[in-house]
This record gives C-alpha cells, structure tokens and sequence, in this order.
C-alpha cells in the first residue's frame, strides 16, 4: 500500500522558504528549456457557470507532478476560496504517488519566485526600487521573493489601502504609494486581477523591467497593446503566453510575432539575449507553468524526507 506525505498549507510554506523557491524554479526553467524536464499543455475543464478545473503536468528528474487546481470567481461571495486544490507527486520510475501537497502554497510560492528569477536576469544590473501594483495574495508573495532577492526598496500600492500597508510594514523599509509611484519603480510588478489596465504606454521608463503577472487566462490585460509593443518581451512559455497572458491582445492584434518574444529558459540558458541594453524597456509575461509547481513541490518533498518539516501520512 502506497504511503502519501501530506503538506498541507502551512508545511508547504515552512519546507520552502522564498530563496529555495527562487532557486527551485530558476532550475526548474533551466531544466526545461535544456529538455531535461516535460511539461504537456494544461488542460481545463469548464464547470459553468461556476467557474474551471486546471490539470497541470509535468514530469522531471525522479518526479512526475500533477496540479488540479481551480478559478471559481463566484466562491468569495460563499465564504469559500477563488482557487483551491491539490498538487499531487508521484515516483517517475515506477508511478508510485509519493506526495499530496496544498495547490495554493505551492503557487503562492512559485509565482513570487518566478517574478523575482525574471527580475534577476532582465532587469538593469543597478535596479533598485520595485514596484507592487496589486497587493493582494499573489502580489503579497511577489513582493517577499524580491525582497528575497536583494530588492530591498520599495513601493506597495493596492486601492485596497489596508493591503498595501500590511505588505509594505511586512517587508520593512518599502512604502504605501499611489499607482504613479509604483509604476515610476525599476521593477514593477503588476499582479492584479487582470480586469482594469494598469499600465499605459506614457507609464513606461527606459531602462525599467515589468513582471506582468495578474494576466493567466484569456481576457485578461493589466497594460495596453500600445504598452506592450513598446517594450522588449519575454514570457515563460509561447503557447500559453499568447493564447491566454499579458501578450495575448497584441498577438490577436497582429501586433507581435512569436520571433519578437523570448522565453526565459533561453534566456536563463545563455540561448536567448536578455536585455539589449541599460535603456530598453523589458516586459516579462508571467502565466504559471507546471514546472514551476514541480520544482517548488520537490524541494518541499525533499525538506519534509530529510525531516525539516512535519508531514502528514496517508495510506492508500
Ligand atoms: N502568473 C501566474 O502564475 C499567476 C499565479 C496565480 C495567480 N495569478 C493571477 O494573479 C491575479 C491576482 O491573484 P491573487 O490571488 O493575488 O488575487 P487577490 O484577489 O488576492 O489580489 C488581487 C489584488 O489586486 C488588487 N487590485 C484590484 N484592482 C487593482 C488595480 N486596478 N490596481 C491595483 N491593485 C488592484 C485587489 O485589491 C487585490 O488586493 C489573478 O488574476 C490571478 O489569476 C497569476
């Protein structure tokens, strides 16, 4: 009979701290883009009028991962979560289930650290100042990675001014500010519900980076067409990208062009160019891929085997 680890919400978050997640997920895109890891499309399976299921795969190294995870816009108003659900580990040798762990602290994790591995490698080498524009469960991860990072100055804006605040006093020596202050940072991070524009063309500065994180499913746009064409682009993946990210109104545009846009593993590989220089304008697209629950569910694994963190047990 298989035995499961169980992680749930709070093991996650102490097996993981946010420089393992930065560090797991950098690796996780590496082994990606060099082959090494798989990752088929995600599939989702509509539950109208409620909202959708999410299978995510991927499978590397020993492990094979499997996140069923949902969007159900409707639940806050029945005191129930937008996103909940599991994320399953089983032995890529043998399909043994290894693991059962909680699908939001493993995404909470993996989006603020993917927001900071891109700020790394695109931003200016002498960016200092970040913007949160959006500070809500994702934003508030976002902000603790970067502050994981180096990134120690920074702006937190949310219309949910108690938000702002909080993130702002949690990562000690970043301030509350309106959008324009935000946007007028050298990193800027938009992790909003993708509903409103938040980011026009006359808001960019040469030489700024934005992670667009809030755009991961069709419809939504945090900036305009105009914004996006002016800078350099970068995504973590082309198909989901363009289809359902921040680049997905220029595309359907025409506007840009699968050649114009540069993933990150390439990047972070040395195959792609970052930057073209300290002037340029870089927009990274953020939509959330499987490898990244995978690299950040492993070393979750990892720490609770090596007895770091308590797990629980189920038996099959
Ligand atoms: N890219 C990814 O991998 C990834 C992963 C998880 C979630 N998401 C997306 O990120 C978005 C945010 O998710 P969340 O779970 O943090 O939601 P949330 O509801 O916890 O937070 C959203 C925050 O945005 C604020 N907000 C709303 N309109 C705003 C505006 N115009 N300007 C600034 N702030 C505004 C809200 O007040 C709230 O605090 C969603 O669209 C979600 O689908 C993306």
């Amino acid at each position: 009979m298989p035995e499961l680890a169980l992680l749930d919400h709070d093991a996650v978050l102490a097996a993981v701290s946010p420089e393992a997640a930065i560090e797991a997920t950098r690796d996780a895109f590496l082994r990606h883009h060099a082959g090494e890891w798989a990752m088929p499309p995600k599939v989702y399976l509509d539950s109208p009028p409620y909202g959708d299921f999410r299978a995510m795969p991927a499978r590397g190294g020993d492990l094979a991962l499997l996140k069923w995870v949902t969007s159900f816009p409707g639940n806050p108003a029945h005191g129930l979560p937008t996103v909940s659900g599991v994320v399953c580990l089983s032995d890529a040798r043998t399909g043994v289930p290894l693991a059962i762990l909680d699908a939001r602290a493993v995404t909470a994790l993996r989006t603020g650290a993917v927001a900071a591995v891109a700020a790394l490698a695109l931003a200016r080498k002498d960016a200092r100042t970040v913007g949160i524009v959006g500070c809500g469960l994702h934003g508030a991860w976002t902000g603790r990675c970067l502050a994981a990072a180096g990134y120690q100055d920074g702006v937190c804006f949310d219309p949910r001014a108690e938000a702002a605040a909080a993130l702002a006093a949690e990562l000690g020596g970043w301030a509350v500010g309106d959008l324009p202050a935000a946007l007028a940072c050298d990193i800027v991070c938009c992790i909003t519900p993708g509903s409103t524009i938040v980011v026009e063309r006359d808001d960019l500065r040469p030489g700024q980076h934005l992670n667009m994180l809030g755009a991961d499913g069709s419809g939504k746009a945090e900036a305009s067409i105009d914004a996006v064409v002016a800078c350099e682009l970068f995504c973590d993946e082309w198909e989901q990208a363009s289809h359902s990210g921040e680049l997905a109104g220029a595309v359907a545009a025409g506007r840009v062009v699968r050649e114009q846009v540069t993933s990150l593993g390439a990047v972070l590989a040395g195959d792609g160019a970052g930057r073209s220089g300290p002037g340029a304008t870089t927009l990274f697209d953020s939509t959330g891929l499987a490898i990244q629950d995978l690299g950040v569910a492993a070393a979750a694994l990892r720490a609770a085997q090596a007895g770091a963190v308590e797990a629980g047990r189920i038996t099959l």
